[in-house]
């Protein structure tokens, strides 16, 4: 065994690991200590989930957003991006057509939009609700004051993603204008948290500036946090940000970071994004073979699929929904996983062993 399989193993049993230890895991991965975590992290989703891979339901429901992060194709500076807003009853369209389908749990998603004041996404939490009162919602928009999220939670969203995109402060304001705050960033997850959302933090793998010690911070602040969910993802260029001519992540990378985190979290629900399918061919299959057991089908209607777009070639923006949801099924089968419609909660009970 090398050193950094003896390291790759020490997080199988659950030892923590100095912040040296980690940068070295990064800086000096082989193709065999990828592929050492990969089995590692396979078995271990195996114990915890069996072969269940949960699909949950995107929808994207406003493209609008009032910050300008440098790597988004929705920044607010963006004159090309195709803005859009779905209405409360098209929410509800996509959530039955969901439903139909078997999906019980629905990712609201959107911008940092104005439009969507306290009232209307309580508004919109409460009518799905009501409809579909045996599924989970998520909610992921961004940063808001604690009220909000009390609000939010009151009318009944259960889980709520927003990815901390970097733990170190100085590479947090080289993705991000300076009117946005690494402490409001982190003060939000702290207060989903505290009001009991099942809660999902994350970063981009390979984002500009981005160096092994900066991955290194962002393992070490999650495992003091302990989320619920971790969405990790390659960062894409998109032509019309500041960064479109900045290098793509790399595969192999957030294979890696997926197996390490499977490791350190052995009960986190952990998708194999978009964006690594996009990367990749096959890339949310291998990101399931390396840890993984969540998939987010994109169910939003044609028109605002083909708007939502954060990076450039993004997978499944033409076609119909039934047809990438079919697909997404067969793939997962194909690897010899079962795709589960339920509702995947965390489960609480295990979550300080
Ligand atoms: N490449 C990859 N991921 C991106 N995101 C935003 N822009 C990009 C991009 N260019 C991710 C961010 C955000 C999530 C919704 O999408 O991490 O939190």
């Amino acid at each position: 065994m090398t050193g950094n399989q003896a390291l790759i193993a020490a997080l199988a049993r659950g030892e923590r690991l100095p912040k040296e230890d980690f940068i070295r895991l990064i800086a000096a991965r082989s193709p065999g200590d990828c592929e050492f975590a990969a089995s590692l992290a396979r078995e271990t989703a195996l114990r915890e989930f069996g072969r269940k891979i949960y699909l949950r339901g995107l929808i994207e429901f406003t493209s609008f957003c009032k910050n300008d992060c440098y790597y988004c194709g929705l920044r607010r500076s963006n004159r090309s991006a195709g803005r859009y807003r779905l209405s409360e009853e098209e929410i509800l369209l996509c959530c039955r057509w969901g439903y139909a389908h078997g999906l019980r749990t629905f990712v609201l998603q959107g911008g940092e939009d104005p439009y969507f004041t306290d009232e209307r996404v309580v508004s919109m939490i409460r009518a799905v609700k009501a409809e579909f009162p045996d599924c989970a919602i998520t909610l992921s928009i961004g940063e808001r004051p604690y009220e909000s999220y009390a609000r939010f939670r009151e009318a009944g969203a259960d889980r709520y993603l927003l990815r901390h995109e970097t733990a170190s402060p100085a590479h947090y304001g080289k993705l991000h204008p300076p009117e946005m705050s690494f402490e409001n960033r982190i003060r939000s997850l702290h207060d989903l948290i505290a009001l009991g959302f099942q809660t999902g933090c994350g970063m981009m793998i390979g984002a500009p500036f981005q160096t092994p010690e900066n991955l290194a911070e962002d393992l070490l602040f999650m495992q003091e946090l302990k989320p619920q969910m971790i969405g990790m993802g390659p960062f894409l260029p998109h032509r019309d940000t500041p960064f479109r001519d900045e290098p793509p992540g790399m595969a192999e990378e957030t294979l890696f970071l997926l197996s390490i985190v499977r490791l350190m979290h052995p009960k986190v629900l952990l998708p194999a994004t978009t964006a690594l399918g996009t990367l990749l061919p096959g890339g949310r299959e291998r990101g399931i073979l390396a840890g993984a057991n969540v998939v987010m089908p994109n169910i939003s209607p044609e028109e605002a699929r083909a708007r939502y777009l954060l990076y450039d070639n993004k997978l499944g923006t033409a076609g119909a929904a039934a047809d990438s949801l079919l697909q997404l099924r067969e793939s997962i089968r194909a690897i010899g996983y079962e795709p589960d419609t339920g509702r995947g909660d965390y489960r609480w009970e295990d979550h300080h062993d």
